[in-house]
């Protein structure tokens, strides 16, 4: 086996299988792996590097053995490097196949001496390929015509059809718990008390120390009067909590800390603020916030 493939092949064939496996089992996003995390670079050179020292050594080991031989050993060894390989498993598959077919240099022997106008028969024997492949089209005949036109079973439309129903249904069902998957463009006011109090949970960690546990503002600006700064509702909020405030006002980004999901919830939590009257109120900055009328 090992001289029917040359090193120059062999080398990069098994380096480009173990780089393959690396680069399927390595999650490493949009980049490929050995981009993504350098030390799997450095690792796939040390691979390269191994294959070949391992040739380099294999083939010295070769050369020093074959020197060790004697004359007639080497000649042996060479008769059988030079030996082509035998496929015998497949010559016996194909002569199975082709039966007692003449080949066509040979159909002189079995033409028969009848002659219509010019038109001779030829009695060669079907090849078994053949045959077996014209029996079992007829089995296939047979269960088709059963099954389609006896037993009516639905033809591709119909198929087609429930497939169709069937995403559909999929897709409806994904989207209902895709929550995750929102921007400041989708995004809408969550009312589940389950994400408000994960809201309440998120804001509590996150944003008291500058908007205070009622919303009152501290460094902050006061989230519970009809006034914002970087506009309200559920859009603009989501917005400022996912890329932050204004240049050094202090509110960062929140996107690379919080998943979209969260911020959706911490969003819905704050908007829960207007209305209420906090402890210590800080005073009102920016505009007054009115909903845009949906566009049609
Ligand atoms: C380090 C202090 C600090 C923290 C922590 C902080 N904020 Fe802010 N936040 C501010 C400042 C300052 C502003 C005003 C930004 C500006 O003027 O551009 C602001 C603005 C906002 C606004 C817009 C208010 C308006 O009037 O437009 C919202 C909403 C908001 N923060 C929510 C949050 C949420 C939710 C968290 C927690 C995930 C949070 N903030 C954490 C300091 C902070």
């Amino acid at each position: 086996m090992r001289h029917l493939i040359p090193s120059y092949i062999r080398v990069p064939l098994v380096f480009f299988i173990i780089a393959g496996l690396v680069e399927y089992f390595v999650d490493s996003g949009d980049q490929p792996a050995f981009i993504e995390q350098p030390i799997i670079l450095l690792f796939l050179l040390l691979v390269l590097l191994i294959l070949i020292a391992i040739e380099g050594i294999v083939g010295s080991m070769d050369n020093i053995l074959f020197q060790s031989l004697d004359e007639e050993g080497k000649e042996r060894y060479l008769a059988s490097r030079t030996k082509t390989p035998q496929f015998k498993k497949v010559n016996a598959l194909y002569s199975k196949l082709v039966g007692k077919t003449k080949p066509i240099e040979e159909e002189g022997e079995i033409i028969l001496d009848h002659n219509y106008d010019g038109i001779k028969e030829l009695d060669n024997s079907l090849p078994p390929w053949w045959v077996y492949t014209f029996y079992a089209s007829i089995i296939f005949a047979v269960v088709y015509l059963v099954r389609y036109h006896v037993l009516n079973a639905d033809d591709q439309f119909a198929e087609y059809e429930t497939e169709y129903a069937e995403a559909n249904r999929a897709i409806e069902e994904y989207k209902k718990t895709a929550k995750g998957l929102v921007d400041f463009n989708t995004v809408e006011v969550l009312t589940e008390t389950s994400d408000l109090n994960a809201g309440q949970k998120i804001f509590e960690t996150n944003c008291v120390a500058c908007h205070k546990a009622d919303g009152g503002g501290g460094i902050g600006p006061n989230l519970a009067d009809p006034n914002w700064i970087l506009g309200g509702g559920i859009k603009n909020v989501f917005k400022t909590i996912s890329e932050g405030g204004r240049d050094g006002k202090g509110m960062v980004a929140w996107k690379s800390e919080l998943k979209p999901l969260e911020m959706a919830q911490v969003s819905s939590y704050v908007l829960q603020f207007e209305g209420t009257t906090p402890a210590e109120p800080k005073a009102a900055e920016g505009d007054v916030w009115v909903e845009e009328a949906p566009q049609e």
